[in-house]
């Protein structure tokens, strides 16, 4: 044992717990990151006592170490590398923040500009992944062609499968983020019958995403820089978030090995949920129901109606308890966006500041912390800036993929590689004869 094994064995921190069945007492090492709760290290416990821990939702698993964002709820704090959101958000912009994800440090110029170039040279989709579209109905959700085309990169790109090869994990983390734009415009150009925009790599990430979008072979088109920091501003804050269910199902699908098209395509599938990235599409749905702020204390009551599956989309969170810092700036946005389209008095835009006025005000969701969160206010920036709400979800995914590759790369560094594999407290029937057919009632 080394001076330095010996310190730490003498600070070690550790809990006992105390099996009252047997008596059985066993010590826990308690692990401590940077910032944040410590950890009860569990490794051993099926080993040592045949035990396993219970924890469905993952409410207080810790299920990896992660260097990448951290998230004190309490405070309603996100940072990412050690950054503040908020600073992200107003001084640096998503290519930056997609390779310091990435990397660990924000990109020096040099960097910079060879990771922009790097990003440009593979925004083209292959030609015969065009016609992949044709398969899909007119009116199939951009989501579902999402999975599937994102998914279907691994049948195209057979040079960026080998996960063991460093240069081939590089090549596909570039061609996702570059290739998503791509492939999200295409999915929402196919559903309204447009031909397809070519990436043009005279212009910013989210400026050519924009084209991709909106301009058709027969008009010139110039994004306005406005709304194109804007969306810029909404990738930022929708880059990463810790180990959320898409990020953990990006982790769980890459555990097995399996191929980063493959894992982003789980992230994708996981993120449709309206629990989850799916909420900034419910929460405009629900605006357009309530329709009128006469409403809101009708919506409001169900709510909280403990009899009624209704909840206020776009407020709450697992991790935030506060404010969602997210929130704030999109808040911020929303005016900016809104007034550079001349629709500051936008009716949805209002019903929101008054739903969120009288929620804030509510016994209910003040003690129970219920806060809006990243999604509330991004639906009316994007229905604003002309996105169908089809398209909400598609515009969180795209930003994310840069998260879920951070994770990924993390996770397939660690130097022991274990499959993500849960186990259970089984409560089914134990062993019984088995019936024949004729026996059966
Ligand atoms: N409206 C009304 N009540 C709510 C809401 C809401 N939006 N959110 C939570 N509650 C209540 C629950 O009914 C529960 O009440 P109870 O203690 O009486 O049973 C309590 O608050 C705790 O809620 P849980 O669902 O247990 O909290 P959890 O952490 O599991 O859920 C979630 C978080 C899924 C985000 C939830 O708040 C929700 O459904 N919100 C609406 C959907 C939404 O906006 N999702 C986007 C999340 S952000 C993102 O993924 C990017």
């Amino acid at each position: 044992m080394t001076a330095s094994d010996k310190t730490k064995s003498a600070n070690k921190n550790t809990i006992t717990i105390i099996n009252n069945k047997n008596n059985q007492r066993h010590e826990l090492d308690i692990l401590s990151g940077t910032v944040g709760p410590d950890v009860i290290d569990v490794r051993k416990l099926y080993h040592d006592l045949n035990l396993f821990t219970y924890d469905p939702g993952y409410t207080s698993t810790a299920s990896c170490d992660s260097a990448i964002t951290y998230i004190d709820g309490e405070k309603g704090i996100l940072m990412h590398r050690g950054y503040l959101i908020e600073e992200l958000a107003s001084e640096s912009d998503f290519m930056d923040v997609s390779y310091m994800l990435l990397f660990g440090e924000l990109p020096n110029a040099r960097q910079q500009k060879r990771f922009n170039t790097e990003i440009k040279m593979q925004s083209l989709v292959d030609e015969q992944l065009m016609r992949f579209y044709n398969g899909f109905r007119r009116d199939a959700h951009p989501m579902a062609i999402m999975v599937g085309v994102v998914g279907a990169l691994s049948a195209f790109y057979h040079d960026s499968l080998d996960i063991s090869d460093p240069k081939q994990r590089h090549l596909a983390t570039i061609r996702l983020i570059a290739k998503m734009p791509t492939i999200a415009a295409m999915a929402y150009k196919y559903a309204i019958g447009q031909p397809f925009v070519y990436p043009d790599n005279s212009l910013s990430y989210t400026g050519n995403f924009l084209k991709m979008m909106f301009s058709v072979p027969a008009e010139d088109y110039i994004p306005n820089p406005v709304l194109e920091r804007a969306i810029d501003c909404l990738f930022v804050l929708h880059a990463d978030h810790e180990q959320n269910a898409s990020t953990s199902t990006v982790r769980l699908a890459g555990s097995s090995q399996a191929n980063p098209f493959a894992c982003i395509a789980a992230g994708i599938a996981s993120l449709w949920g309206p629990a989850h990235g799916g909420a900034n599409e419910a929460v405009l749905n629900m605006l357009k129901v309530i329709g009128d702020k006469e409403r809101i204390p009708e919506f409001i009551a169900k709510a909280k109606d403990r009899n009624d599956p209704f909840r206020l989309m776009g407020f709450g969170h697992r991790v935030y308890k506060n404010y969602d810092p997210r929130a704030k700036v999109l808040k911020e946005s929303a005016h900016a966006v809104l007034k550079e389209l001349g629709v500051e008095d936008q009716p949805l835009f209002e019903l929101a500041l008054e739903l969120e006025r009288i929620a804030l005000e509510d016994e209910y969701f003040i003690k129970k912390k219920l806060f809006p969160n990243v999604d509330f206010y991004s639906g009316i920036i994007l229905q604003a800036m002309g996105f169908p709400s089809s398209m909400f979800t598609v515009m969180f995914a795209i930003p994310r993929t840069a998260g879920w590759l951070s994770q990924w790369h993390e996770m397939l560094g660690e130097s022991v590689q274990k499959i993500g594999r849960p186990r259970q407290r089984y409560t089914g029937k134990d062993h019984r004869k088995f019936v024949p057919k004729d026996k059966r009632v």
